[in-house]
């Protein structure tokens, strides 16, 4: 028959499974998938572009219904250009969560982050701090570049010079946050603004390892607001992201498309939240 015969199945394909964003992002999902009666099948590309290619098209041998993507981190615009044109050629509906690139009119679940940015790097200005680090994500994510630009933002308003040597580059993981650390080390800085709550926690491990206080000597603010953030030590500033919501929003979008509902959006935009802890203290 033409009718194609449904499974009930939804695919999930997340880039770093030991970030409790992609953990909380997945239980947010099966949550929703197993209100309606649906099975929800994982698969953790280890942010490795290459088996993003391989999950899809094992997903699809398994005759998933739709599939929920959210890119590795290597995904360059070619890279994400063959996911999306495999995804078209299978033609499988699918909702992009978090990370995409600008294509017509996409069915993407994400966050406002140039307005993340934005009141991250306004909470270390009203602070007083004026010499503020980052270390963002790779610098093709649309997700880090828009982070990044929301800073930007924030210190034009301010009238401070961008300053490019104060930006470290990393890969949303741990390490590069430690990384970043080494290679900031000796500039002028006194807070750091960590693109996600992992990087932060690498940050935090950098500056004692060079015997800095966080927030007596640098303040640091992170991103995410994953559940760890909140019993470090030195509770971590960060912006939340509401992912157990994101993930619902984006089951709910996939299973309209793939019953053929009407979807009131395609795209659906999350606004961040500024989460005040004990990381970020004021300039002396
Ligand atoms: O921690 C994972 C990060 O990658 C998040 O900040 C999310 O927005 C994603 O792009």
């Amino acid at each position: 028959s033409l009718i194609k015969k449904r499974t009930k199945t939804i695919g999930l394909i997340v880039s770093d499974i030991r970030n409790n964003f992609f953990s909380s992002l997945a239980k947010g999902i099966e949550d929703e998938c197993r209100k309606n009666g649906w099975t929800l099948i994982l698969c953790n590309t280890s942010d490795n572009h290459q088996r993003d290619i391989e999950y899809i098209n094992v997903l699809a041998s398994k005759s998933v219904d739709g599939i929920l993507y959210c890119m590795s981190i290597d995904s360059n615009l070619e890279n994400f250009k063959q996911s999306y044109d495999l995804l078209g050629t299978l033609n499988i509906p699918f909702v992009m969560i978090d990370r995409s690139y600008p294509v017509p009119n996409p069915a993407i679940v994400r966050l406002d982050h140039i307005r993340g940015g934005y009141m991250a790097t306004r909470h270390l200005l009203e602070l007083g701090h004026r010499q503020i680090a980052c270390v963002t994500g790779p610098n093709y994510l649309e997700d880090s570049r828009d982070r990044l630009h929301g800073y930007k933002k924030a210190l034009d308003e301010a009238h401070i010079t961008f300053d490019e040597s104060l930006i470290f580059e990393g890969g949303y993981d741990m390490n590069s946050g430690i990384a970043a650390v080494d290679a900031l080390f000796g500039k002028k800085f006194t807070a750091i603004f960590a693109f996600n709550d992992m990087m932060a926690y690498g940050v935090y491990k950098g500056l004692k390892a060079h015997e800095l206080h966080v927030p007596a000597d640098i303040s640091v603010i992170g991103y995410d607001d994953i559940f760890l953030s909140e019993i470090l030590e030195v509770p971590l500033t960060t912006i939340k992201q509401p992912i157990g919501l994101m993930g619902c929003a984006a089951t709910k979008k996939l299973i309209a498309m793939i019953e053929d509902k009407p979807l009131a959006e395609k795209t659906t935009i999350f606004e961040p939240e500024l989460i005040v802890r004990k990381s970020t203290a004021a300039y002396k």
